[in-house]
């Protein structure tokens, strides 16, 4: 029988990363828009801030631009961003055949059903990526700039030569982590991106932002409300950071001088990061902002508990995503933020 390919459906940050770990050890190829095809083709290396790195080309014809008419017996992984999830899943119910796997890789919550809902009778997998990627232009590097594994949803009843093929994802760069319980994965997850929104309101860099106690109190405040929820649900968060997901709000409501010399390892971040949100924002994109704080306000709704501050943060993003003067407003500070949430 022929073996399994891989396909990388929407090849950007964690498209390249993961196809570019794949491609060393199988046949992959990349669905994209012509800049990353571009970068792809001419070759470029993964590094992550251990030092480890490693190269990869694409051959031409690995780069496509338009899904093929057919595809079978492929691992689809599925890297566009939620916001372009329905579109790509509506071009895939066509050429998609039954005996594909489709691994969906977003940050938040719904991804996986709602590809089971366009997809029936496809299996679908969820993905969830514990780290950060960016891309260097000038090094032709996509850098993995954060610590975490790829955490991948194991079934009961996945068959080993299919383990064997999903498996094609770990390398030293990514470390692979078999899940049984990846909701709680993503949960956990989730809790870690809620400062994203944070980031692209107060304009700062990542850094400057986690330095201002008010910000991290709104931080603090959003995780609270998912840690009702999961509570409400009896999700039990398994441990993604050095601190545990319980302890994280504790932690970031420090004052400065004990958060500093307590939370050092949250600070070694390059000092102009942003987060992708911002880029978002910055770019006139819509972000990803319903499927990260508007989901815990969504799903708080569904379990009785109020999520108030993810659901203003949420219409606060999404003020700003129609805003004509987002690109040149003013950087925020926490406590200007807390007087617009009425979090005093
Ligand atoms: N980057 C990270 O560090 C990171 C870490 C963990 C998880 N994630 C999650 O991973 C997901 C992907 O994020 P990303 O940062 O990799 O996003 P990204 O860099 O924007 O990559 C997605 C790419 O897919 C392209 N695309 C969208 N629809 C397409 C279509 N129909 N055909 C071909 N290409 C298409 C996009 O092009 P356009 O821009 O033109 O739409 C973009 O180039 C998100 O849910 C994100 O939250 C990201």
């Amino acid at each position: 029988m022929a073996q399994y390919q891989h396909v990388i459906a929407g090849s950007g940050l964690i498209g390249g990363f993961l196809g570019g770990i794949i491609g060393q050890s199988a046949r992959v190829s990349f669905i994209g828009r012509p800049n990353w095809l571009g970068r792809l083709a001419e070759g470029v290396t993964l590094t992550d801030y251990a030092g480890n790195e490693t190269a990869y080309k694409a051959s031409a014809e690995e780069c496509l631009s338009e899904l093929p008419t057919k595809i079978e017996r492929s691992i689809i992984w599925l890297t566009v961003k939620n916001t372009a999830l329905e579109e790509m899943l509506t071009r895939l119910q066509p050429v998609i055949a039954p005996d594909c796997i489709v691994v969906c890789c977003q940050n938040g919550l719904g991804a996986a059903a709602l590809a089971r809902k366009y997809l029936p009778g496809i299996r679908i997998l969820q993905g969830i990526v514990g780290c950060n990627v960016v891309w260097n232009e000038s090094l032709k590097q996509l850098q993995k700039t954060t610590e975490g594994e790829f955490y991948l949803e194991q079934p009961e009843d996945l068959a080993p030569e299919l383990t064997k093929v999903l498996s094609a994802v770990q390398h030293k760069l990514l470390m692979l982590s078999w899940r049984k319980d990846i909701e709680a994965v993503a949960w956990a997850k989730l809790q870690l991106n809620l400062a994203n929104s944070i980031n692209a309101i107060v304009n700062q860099p990542v850094r400057t932002m986690l330095l201002d106690r008010g910000c991290r109190q709104v931080i603090a405040a959003l995780m609270d409300e998912l840690l009702a929820v999961t509570a409400a649900r009896h999700i039990r968060l398994p441990k993604l950071t050095r601190v545990p997901a319980r302890y994280l709000p504790a932690v970031l409501r420090l004052p400065d001088w004990l958060f500093k010399r307590l939370a050092s390892a949250m600070l070694h971040i390059e000092p102009t990061a942003r987060s992708s949100m911002w880029w978002d924002l910055q770019a006139g994109r819509v972000t990803e902002i319903d499927y990260l704080n508007g989901a815990v306000a969504e799903q708080g709704a569904l379990s009785g508990i109020a999520c108030p501050i993810n659901k203003s943060v949420t219409v606060l993003v999404k003020s700003l995503e129609t805003s004509a003067l987002v690109a040149t407003r003013r950087p925020l500070d926490g406590n200007s933020l807390k007087f617009q949430l009425h979090l005093e």
